[in-house]
C-alpha cells in the first residue's frame, strides 16, 4: 500500500503540512473540527461543533450520537476484522494475540454478562485490574451500554480505592485475584475485599478467574461462569449522545481528595484518534507499544481508545522492564516488530543504569518513532533514549499532556509532517491547541522567561468537569486567569513558538512520572496513631524524578525510631499504595507555620532540599526551622 493511500485526511488538509493544519484549525476552527470528525463514524449528526453556553462548561459536537467503542471496533470490523488489534504477553513469556473481530466478539460477551448483571447506561463501574486483556476488554464493554468506567491503578491500595467507589458510587467493581510482579504474587482481590466493606453503592463484583480458584464473598460473581452460560452473542450498541460520559478517572490536586476528571464519547473520542494519527502517525502495518498501564490516562488514551479507533495494532504487556532481565522491552520490540514505542523518562533512567549491552543483542530496526511522557525529560536521559534505542536517527517525541487534557497538546507530530525537534522542547501545540505562557499577572511572557502555561480555547479532549464538584473544576482550571484554562504546569516558549515544559507549578508530586498530591499523603500519615502532623513536599531524584519527603510530628508517647520510620512508609504504602516513595521521613517537635497557623511547606522544601529560606517575615517560630535543620543533618 503507498503512503498516500493510507493517509488519513484528505488532500486540502495533507499537502501542507502542519503549519497549514495549525493555521487552519485555528482560523476556520468550525470548518476545520467538521472536517476532523467525518472520520469517525455517528449515528446522528451533531447540532453545534462547540457549544459554549454553559462555559466553561463547553460541550463538544452536541447533539450528536457517536459510541467511543463502536469506533474502535464495530467501525474497524469491516476493513480489519482479520487484523490484531491487541497483542498481551506476560513476564513469563505467555501471550495471546486478539483480531479485531475476536476482540469485538470479547467485549460483546462481557458486555451481555454485564448486562445481565443489571449494568446499563450512565451506571458507573469501577475497574480494578492489571495489563490483562479483561482491562481494555470491560473498558470496552462497558463502554458499549454508555456505562461509565472508572479505572483505579493496581498500585492503589485499600483507601484510595474506597475513596473513588464512594465518590463515582460504583455499581460493580471488577478485579481478579493477583497479579505477578517479578515473579511475586501481588494480591488484588484482598484489597477489593476490604474496600468494599465500606462501599454500600457496590452491589456485584465481578471477578475474573486467572491461574487460581478465587476465595467467593457474597457480592462475588465469576465472570467465566457467566461468560460460559451467555456465550458469544452481539449485544445492541447504546447510542451515546456525544456528550454522554464514558470514563472517571481520578487525579491528584492540590487537595487530600483526588478529583474525578471525566471525559466524554464524543470530544474525547475524537481527540484521541486524532492526536494518535497526529503524534504517532499510525498506520495500517504499524505495532505500538506504549509502556504505561491502563490505570493512567496514557493507557487509556494511548493502549486503548486512540489506537483501537485508527484501526492499529498495539502490544500490552504484563509486567516490569527489568525482569527477568533489563532487555525484556527490547526482547518484546524484537518480537513483535514494534514501530512506534512511547515510554517515560523514568524507565529510560531506571534501564540505563544497566548499561547498553543488554541493547546490542537486540534488533531495534522495525523502529521508527520513540515517545516519552509523563514528566520533563532530562538531557542525559535524552541523549541515551535517542542514541541507543533511536540509532541516533529516530524522532522523540515528547509529548506534554495531563489527565484533564484527554490527549496529547504539544509534541512533535510525525504525522503532519512535523518532526521538528530541539533539544528539551516538548515542541510545538497540535492543532486546534490554543497554547501560550502567561506572566502571574496574566500576560504573555516574553520569549524564554519562564511562567505558567495555559490554554486560551478548548479542545475536543478537554476534561467535562470533575466528578460531583463543578466548583472545583472552575476554581482549579479556570480561574487563575479569566477565560484560559489552566494546567499547573511551569514552562517558557522560546522566539520560534517552542514549548518547553518545566514541572508542575502546585503541590502535586511527580513520583516515577505518577502524579500524587502533598495533601494525600499528609492526610494518611495523620491517620496513623503516632502522628500528630506532618508536611509532604517533593525532592528531586536521579531516577524517579521525584521523591516524597515527611516532616512529622510525633503524638504524646511516642518516640523517634528508624523502625518508626519505616512503619509509617510501610502504613502510606498499605493504604494508599505503593506508588508513594519516600526519600526521607524526618521526626521534628514542631513545623514551620504562620502566625495564622498555616504549614509552610515552602521552608520545609528550601531546608531539605539546602536552599536559602526566603522570605520569613510571617514565620511564627524561627526554632522550627533550626530544629529541622539540625535533623536533617544528623541524618546525613
Ligand atoms: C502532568 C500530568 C500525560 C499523561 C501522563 C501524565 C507532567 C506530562 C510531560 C512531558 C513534561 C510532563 C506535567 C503534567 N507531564 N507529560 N512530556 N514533559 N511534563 O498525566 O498524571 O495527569 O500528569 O504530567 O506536569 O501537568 P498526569
Amino acid at each position: 500500500m503507498s503512503q498516500q493511500e493510507n493517509l488519513p485526511f484528505d488532500e486540502e488538509y495533507y499537502q501542507p503540512p502542519y503549519k497549514a493544519v495549525y493555521r487552519e484549525s485555528i482560523e476556520n476552527a468550525e470548518k476545520f473540527w467538521r472536517k476532523m470528525s467525518e472520520e469517525l463514524e455517528w449515528f446522528y449528526p451533531y447540532e453545534k461543533v462547540l457549544d459554549e453556553t454553559n462555559a466553561p462548561f463547553y460541550r463538544w459536537f452536541s447533539g450528536g450520537r457517536i459510541n467511543i467503542s463502536y469506533n474502535a471496533l464495530d467501525r474497524n470490523l469491516k476493513s480489519r476484522g482479520n487484523k490484531i488489534a491487541i497483542y498481551w504477553e506476560n513476564e513469563k513469556g505467555e501471550n495471546i494475540g486478539l483480531t479485531y473481530s475476536q476482540l469485538y466478539n470479547e467485549v460483546n460477551r462481557f458486555a451481555k454478562v454485564l448486562q445481565d448483571l443489571g449494568i446499563k447506561k450512565g451506571d458507573r463501574a469501577v475497574i480494578y485490574l492489571p495489563l490483562m486483556p479483561e482491562l481494555p476488554i470491560s473498558m470496552l464493554a462497558l463502554a458499549r451500554l454508555g456505562a461509565i468506567h472508572s479505572i483505579v491503578f493496581s498500585g492503589f491500595s485499600v483507601q484510595a480505592l474506597i475513596d473513588r467507589i464512594n465518590d463515582a458510587k460504583a455499581k460493580m467493581v471488577i478485579t481478579t485475584t493477583h497479579t505477578m510482579r517479578r515473579n511475586k504474587r501481588v494480591e488484588l482481590k484482598g484489597i477489593v475485599d476490604q474496600a468494599v466493606e465500606q462501599t454500600p453503592s457496590v452491589e456485584n463484583v465481578l471477578v475474573i478467574k486467572r491461574n487460581e480458584e478465587p476465595v467467593m464473598k457474597k457480592k462475588d460473581v465469576l465472570y467465566q461462569d457467566l461468560a460460559k452460560r451467555t456465550g458469544y452473542k452481539k449485544v445492541e450498541v447504546e447510542e451515546t449522545s456525544s456528550t454522554d460520559p464514558l470514563f472517571i478517572l481520578y487525579t491528584s490536586g492540590t487537595t487530600g481528595k483526588p478529583k474525578g476528571i471525566f471525559h466524554l464519547h464524543g470530544g474525547y473520542g475524537i481527540w484521541t484518534y486524532l492526536t494518535t494519527k497526529w503524534v504517532f502517525d499510525l498506520r495500517d502495518n504499524d505495532v505500538f507499544f506504549n509502556t504505561a498501564d491502563i490505570g493512567w490516562i496514557t493507557g487509556h488514551s494511548y493502549i486503548v481508545y486512540g489506537p483501537l479507533q485508527a484501526g492499529a495494532t498495539v502490544l500490552m504487556y504484563e509486567g516490569v522492564p527489568d525482569y527477568p532481565n533489563p532487555d525484556r522491552w527490547w526482547e518484546l520490540v524484537e518480537k513483535y516488530n514494534v514501530t512506534v514505542f512511547y515510554t517515560s523518562p523514568t524507565a529510560i533512567r531506571s534501564l540505563m543504569k544497566y548499561g547498553e549491552d543488554w541493547i546490542k543483542n537486540h534488533d531495534l530496526s522495525t523502529l521508527r518513532i520513540l515517545g516519552s511522557v509523563g514528566e520533563p525529560i532530562n538531557p542525559e536521559a535524552w541523549r541515551w533514549y535517542y542514541k541507543n534505542i533511536g540509532n541516533s536517527s529516530l524522532p522523540i517525541v515528547d509529548t506534554w499532556w495531563q489527565t484533564e487534557t484527554g490527549g496529547i497538546m504539544i509534541s512533535a507530530t510525525p504525522g503532519l509532517g512535523n518532526y521538528m525537534l530541539k533539544p528539551s522542547a516538548n515542541g510545538l501545540p497540535l492543532p486546534g491547541v490554543d497554547a501560550d505562557v502567561f506572566t502571574e499577572e496574566g500576560i504573555p511572557t516574553n520569549p524564554r522567561e519562564k511562567g505558567y502555561i495555559v490554554i486560551k480555547r478548548p479542545w475536543p479532549g478537554m476534561l467535562a468537569g470533575v466528578w460531583n464538584d463543578p466548583d472545583r473544576y472552575i476554581k482549579t482550571y479556570w480561574s487563575k486567569f479569566q477565560g484560559v484554562y489552566y494546567p499547573g504546569d511551569y514552562a517558557v516558549k522560546d522566539e520560534d513558538g517552542f514549548f518547553f515544559i518545566l514541572g508542575r507549578a502546585d503541590e502535586v508530586l511527580k513520583i516515577a512520572g505518577h502524579r500524587i498530591g502533598t495533601r494525600e499523603i499528609e492526610d494518611i500519615l495523620i491517620s496513623h496513631p503516632a502522628v500528630a502532623e506532618s508536611a509532604v513536599i517533593g525532592i528531586p531524584d536521579p531516577v524517579r524524578g521525584e521523591t516524597a519527603v515527611a516532616a512529622v510530628v510525633l503524638k504524646q508517647g511516642y518516640t523517634p525510631s528508624s523502625q518508626l520510620r519505616k512503619e509509617l512508609e510501610d502504613y502510606v504504602k498499605k493504604t494508599l499504595g505503593s506508588i508513594v516513595i519516600f526519600g526521607g521521613i524526618y521526626f521534628v517537635s514542631k513545623l514551620p507555620k504562620t502566625r495564622s497557623g498555616k504549614i509552610m511547606r515552602r521552608l520545609v522544601r528550601s531546608v531539605i532540599s539546602g536552599q536559602t529560606l526566603g522570605d520569613v517575615s510571617t514565620l511564627e517560630d524561627e526554632t522550627s526551622v533550626d530544629e529541622l535543620k539540625k535533623v536533617i543533618e544528623e541524618f546525613s
